[in-house]
């Protein structure tokens, strides 16, 4: 947890700022097992990770009071939150890969390994063109895919990531890097002050959510009046979704947000990959959403943001300068050829995520000399064959482009 972060929160029930109370490991900037106080209540923070749980705190606080070394009872306190074998898997330094099919069943692992070629993934990407750089949430950040992305794109950014599953949270900050994480249930209050934040991004979360309009009612009061709230990938109740959680229909997500716009994830999708834009201006007809799988809703109260954003690939390329190829890419060498082919890890898999645009080509076959070519990378990168890298989570880092 970075101790800047700690003054902007505030406790949910007496709404007032924390201090640190105590502090029994810290590297640097970064928090890793200490006490937050604020006047009513005690929050701890065991592995960098705000613990807002109530429950869990009143007892995490009395052992970590009378305790000195975070050492000594690291294991103690996280016996709280994970078991043993999920703690041995994620501190053993297995690959991100391994870690999650031992955390998670074998459908979820997928979707973590292979996140960068899902539609819940690509749905979302369009829009950080126009996300407002500052301070922003990730609200149901999940292992962190999001918030890594997001602090890699907008480096001038701070990005906060919330989630319920601590395991989740312990992915996040262990093979993304992520720091400013605070384990909470968005069904309660939010530690943040009014218009606190930038940018809310809630992605392929929404639709997951009991308390919808309590939670909308909170990214509204914590977005800054100038800011923007993207709740991209929203399951539209009219169509069929796998995992479809509790959706609503197109015009019930709508009602949720004052000043907002509905989009049709496949017609934002075909813009990007067709013609390098996003188009925020138009009202789509209600009729074309209402038949979306699924759809991205866009809150904000600056008008300048609905409108027309050009030559996206730029702006992606531009920040893109290592490259990794997608794992979702097996690749064989034939000759002078070098072939890669989508290799999706099971038939739901393909069924739950793939994409209807042409993104993922099923086979790209390269002349080895042309491999590092800059135009076959950048051809490839569009197609979102060579995605950003996370050295931890990919394992097969490249090389680097001068783009
Ligand atoms: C399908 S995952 C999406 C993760 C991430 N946003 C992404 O797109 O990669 C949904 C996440 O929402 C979290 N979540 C669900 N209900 C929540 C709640 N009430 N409060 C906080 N997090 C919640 C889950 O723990 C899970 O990590």
């Amino acid at each position: 947890m970075d101790v800047n972060l700690i003054e902007k929160l505030v406790c949910p029930n007496c709404k007032k700022n924390f201090s640190i109370f105590k502090v029994l490991e810290r590297r640097n900037n970064d928090l890793v097992g200490g006490i937050l106080r604020c006047s009513c209540s005690s929050y701890v923070v065991v592995e960098g990770i705000v613990v807002f749980d109530l429950d869990k705190n009143r007892e995490l606080v009395q052992v970590m009071t009378t305790c000195t070394d975070y050492g000594k009872i690291r294991k103690t306190v996280l016996k709280f939150f994970v078991s043993d074998k999920h703690f041995e898997a994620i501190h053993s330094g297995k690959s991100f890969s391994e870690v999650v099919n031992v955390v998670y069943n074998k459908s979820f692992a997928d979707y973590l390994v292979y996140r960068y070629s899902c539609k819940s993934f690509f749905d979302s990407i369009p829009f950080f063109v126009c996300m407002k750089q500052g301070l922003i949430l990730d609200a149901g950040c999940g292992a962190g895919h999001f918030s890594n992305l997001m602090s890699q794109y907008m480096p001038e950014s701070k990005i906060v990531s919330v989630d319920q599953n601590f395991v989740s949270l312990l992915i996040a900050r262990n093979f993304f890097g992520m720091n400013n994480l605070l384990c909470f249930n968005m069904d309660r209050i939010f530690p943040f002050e009014d218009r606190s934040f930038d940018t809310i991004l809630c992605n392929d979360t929404f639709h997951y959510l009991n308390n919808k309009q309590f939670i909308a009612l909170e990214f509204q009061r914590t977005i800054k009046k100038s800011g923007a709230i993207f709740i991209s990938h929203l399951h539209n109740a009219l169509k069929e979704n796998y995992f479809a959680g509790t959706p609503l229909k197109p015009e019930e997500y709508k009602s949720l947000f004052s000043s907002s716009r509905l989009y049709s994830n496949d017609s934002i999708l075909k813009d990007f990959f067709l013609n390098d834009i996003l188009n925020l201006s138009i009202n789509s007809f209600i009729s074309d959403i209402n038949n979306s799988q699924t759809i991205s809703l866009v809150c904000s109260e600056d008008k300048n943001l609905f409108k027309k954003y050009f030559n996206l690939s730029k702006f992606f390329y531009k920040r893109m300068p290592t490259y990794s190829l997608n794992p979702i890419y097996k690749v064989k060498k034939d000759g002078e050829k070098t072939v890669l082919e989508l290799n999706y890890p099971s038939i739901i898999f393909k069924k739950e995520h793939e994409l209807k645009v042409d993104f993922l080509p099923q086979l790209v076959k390269l002349d080895n000399k042309d491999l590092f070519a800059k135009e076959t990378l950048l051809r490839l990168m569009k197609l979102f064959v060579f995605v950003k890298p996370l050295e931890k989570v990919f394992e097969k880092l490249i090389g680097t482009c001068d783009c």
